[in-house]
């Protein structure tokens, strides 16, 4: 009976650590080498600057330079740039799959952007750049919740 009682508990512990694990992802900053670290730091801050480009240009219609700075965004794509081959070994061990997929996300969004800029749809252009902001913070509160624990995810 006990024993019973024991293995119903432990098997509901182990459930629980399994959702537990499931929901919060690890952060993927520790596991990066230096030199990724760097690289990646270096591609966050120029998105950065240019998403702060495009949301400018974008409210005062400059379709062309919203074009430019996204199609920028996605020229650096990290994964697309001559990483070694060591390089990229690394950065396939460090990240999870999800990581990656969000990765192709995000540029795929860039891209779609960079055309909304060429066909000066103020419209597309917004939605879009909602949609990237959304990809920034789901990244960023699932992989990187230690340098940037006040980020909280959204739902759909
Ligand atoms: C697929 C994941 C991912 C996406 C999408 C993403 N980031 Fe990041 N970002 C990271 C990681 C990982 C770091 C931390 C890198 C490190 O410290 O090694 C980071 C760090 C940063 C930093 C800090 C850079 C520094 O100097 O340390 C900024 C700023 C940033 N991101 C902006 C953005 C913006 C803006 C977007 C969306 C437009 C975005 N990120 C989308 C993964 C992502």
């Amino acid at each position: 009976m006990t024993a019973g009682i024991g293995k119903f508990v432990a098997a509901l512990l182990f459930g629980m650590t399994l959702t537990a694990s499931s929901l919060a992802a690890e952060p993927v900053t520790p596991k990066l080498t230096d030199k990724l670290s760097s690289l990646l730091q270096k591609e966050m801050r120029s998105v950065q600057a240019a998403m702060t480009a495009i949301h400018s240009a974008m409210v005062m219609g400059q379709h062309e330079k919203v074009a430019e700075n996204a199609q920028q965004i996605h020229d650096s794509f990290i994964l697309a740039q001559s990483l070694t081959k060591q390089d990229r070994q690394d950065l396939m061990a460090a990240v999870p799959e999800d990581f990656v997929k969000l990765d192709q996300e995000f540029h795929q969004l860039s891209a779609s952007l960079a055309e909304a800029g060429r066909n000066e749809n103020t419209g597309q252009q917004h939605k879009l750049f909602g949609e990237m902001t959304r990809n920034c913070i789901q990244c960023h509160s699932t992989y990187v919740s230690d340098r940037f624990p006040g980020v909280q995810s959204i739902s759909d």
